[in-house]
C-alpha cells in the first residue's frame, strides 16, 4: 500500500517501523520525519499543520492511506482536508478531535455518554476561580481547556499556586478546575472508524520530568506494556481491556456517532485505575507518546489492516490485534532544559552501539543529520526501547541501550519501570 505518516516524532518513527516490517512491502513516506525515520521510509519537507501541502502531497504520492501522528494537525483540520478529497485517513476530523482538543468538550461527552471521570469546574473569568476551587478542593488540579503541550495542567496542594495557574492560563481560553483522581494511570488505546473500537495492549506513561515522579510534567519521559499488576484487581489483562471498552471506548464512539461527528483514528484513553474502579483523566485523538513505541513493537498482527480499516470504515471485518508475551519498556532522552527550554543542536552518538545489542532500538523523535553527525532538533530527542520476557527483562536491556548513547547535558529517567515484576 502507499502509505503517508504525517508527522516527525519518536510515535510516527514507531508506527514507521511497524509498517515497514510488514510482509506486504508498503511504500511508506513521512512528513516531514526525522533522520531516524529517514533510515526506513522517504522523508519529504512538508509543514505537518498545512492542510493544502499534505493534501497536495497525498495526491501527488496516490496515497491510499495517509496516518495522521500528532494533534496539532488533527485539530487544525488535516483530516478534513484529505477526507474530502476522498483519501483515506486514520485520524480523525476537526470536530471529532476536540475530544482532544477542548476538556470541556470532552467532559460534555463524557457526561451524556455516561462514562466515569473526575467532576469538573468550567472556568470562564477570574471571578470564577475562587469558587472554582472551593467546589474541587485540594489536592487542586487546573487545566487550560484547549492543547498546551502538557504544560496546561497543574496538580498541586498549593491554592495560591492554582489560583495563578488558572488566571495565566484563563488569558488564553477557558479553564477546567477538576476533582484529584488518586490511584495508577494506564494509557489504553483503542483503533476505531467511527462504530467499532478495537482495543491494543495498554501502557503507563511516566509524565513527570524527574525520578520518584517529582518536577514538572512532560510529554512523557518513558512507558512499558504490558502491565502485570492489572491481573491484581482484574484477574486479567483481558478482563480489564474488556471493561474498559465498554464502558468508556464504545460509549463514547457511539456518542460521538450519535451527535454526527464520528471518530475515525486513535481514541486514547487516559485512565486512573484505583481497586477495581477505573475513571477517565482525558482523552486523546492520537497515539500516545512514548505509549507507541512499547505498545507496537508488541503487536503481532499487521498494523496497516487496523488502520486501513479505521480509515475505510470496515473495522468490523478486521481481526482483533494480537499480542506477543514478550514486554518492552521504553527510555526517552531528552535535551538539557527540557520541558520549559531545551537547548537544540548537541551532538548524539553512540546511536549504532544501542541499535546492535539483543532486542534494542532507538526511535528518533528530534534528529537531523548534520554532514557525518546527528543532531538534536528538539526537547524530547530519543525513545530507546527494550524487548524482552517480562518487564524487568526488557528494562534491563533499555538501559542498556541507553549506556550506550552520549547526548551532551541530556536527561532520562533512571527509574522508567522500576520493581515492575
Ligand atoms: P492531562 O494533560 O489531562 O493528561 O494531565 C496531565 C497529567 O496530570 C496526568 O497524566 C496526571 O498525571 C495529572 N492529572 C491530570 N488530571 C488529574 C486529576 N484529575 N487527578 C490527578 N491527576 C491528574
Ligand atoms: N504520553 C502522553 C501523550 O501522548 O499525551
Amino acid at each position: 500500500m502507499r502509505i503517508l505518516i504525517v508527522g516527525s516524532g519518536a510515535r510516527e518513527h514507531a508506527i514507521a517501523r511497524s509498517l515497514a516490517a510488514e510482509d506486504a512491502g508498503h511504500d511508506l513516506v513521512v512528513a516531514p520525519g526525522n533522520a531516524g525515520i529517514a533510515a526506513i521510509a522517504r522523508v519529504e519537507p512538508v509543514d505537518a499543520t498545512d492542510a493544502a501541502a499534505v493534501v497536495e502531497l497525498a495526491g501527488r504520492l496516490g496515497s491510499e492511506l495517509v496516518v495522521v501522528g500528532p494533534e496539532a494537525p488533527l485539530v487544525a483540520g488535516v483530516a478534513d482536508a484529505l477526507r474530502e478529497r476522498g483519501v483515506p485517513v486514520f485520524g480523525p476530523d476537526r470536530a471529532a478531535a476536540a475530544l482532544e482538543g477542548s476538556k470541556a468538550f470532552a467532559k460534555r461527552v463524557m457526561a451524556a455518554a455516561g462514562v466515569p471521570t473526575g467532576r469538573a469546574v468550567d472556568v470562564l473569568t477570574a471571578g470564577g476561580v475562587e469558587a472554582a476551587l472551593d467546589a474541587t478542593g485540594a489536592p487542586y488540579v487546573i487545566k487550560a481547556d484547549g492543547l498546551a503541550a502538557g504544560k496546561g495542567v497543574l496538580v498541586t496542594e498549593d491554592r495560591e499556586a492554582a489560583r495563578q495557574h488558572a488566571l495565566r492560563w484563563l488569558e488564553s481560553g477557558p479553564v477546567l478546575a477538576e476533582e484529584f483522581l488518586r490511584g495508577r494511570e494506564v494509557s489504553l488505546f483503542f483503533v476505531s472508524d467511527g462504530t467499532a473500537a478495537l482495543p491494543l495492549s495498554p501502557a503507563q506513561d511516566f509524565k513527570r520530568l524527574e525520578e520518584g515522579d517529582r518536577g514538572p510534567n512532560t510529554g512523557g519521559m518513558g512507558a512499558y506494556s504490558p502491565l502485570p499488576w492489572l491481573a491484581d484487581a482484574f484477574g486479567d489483562e483481558e478482563a480489564f481491556v474488556a471493561l474498559v471498552r465498554e464502558t468508556i471506548a464504545e460509549p463514547v464512539i457511539a456518542q460521538l456517532a450519535a451527535e454526527g461527528t464520528p471518530f475515525q483514528g486513535l481514541l486514547y484513553c487516559g485512565l486512573v485505575v484505583d481497586g477495581s474502579a477505573v475513571r477517565v483523566i482525558e482523552f486523546n485523538a492520537r497515539f500516545g507518546d512514548p505509549e507507541t513505541q512499547v505498545v507496537l513493537p508488541r503487536l503481532a498482527s499487521p498494523l496497516s489492516a487496523l488502520l486501513h480499516g479505521a480509515a475505510i470504515g470496515t473495522l468490523a471485518d478486521v481481526p482483533a490485534p494480537a499480542f506477543r508475551s514478550e514486554a518492552a519498556v521504553g527510555v526517552v532522552l531528552a535535551s538539557e532544559g527540557y520541558p520549559d527550554a531545551p537547548v537544540l543542536g548537541a551532538p548524539i552518538s553512540g546511536l549504532p552501539a544501542a541499535d546492535a545489542l539483543p532486542g534494542v532500538h532507538v526511535d528518533h523523535a528530534a534528529t537531523a543529520a548534520d554532514g557525518d553527525d546527528l543532531v538534536a532538533t528538539g526537547g524530547r530527542v530519543l525513545t530507546v526501547v527494550g524487548l524482552g520476557e517480562g518487564v524487568a527483562g526488557a528494562r534491563a536491556r533499555a538501559y542498556d541501550g541507553v549506556a550506550r548513547i552520549a547526548l551532551p547535558g541530556g536527561q532520562h529517567r533512571a527509574d522508567i519501570a522500576e520493581g515492575i515484576a
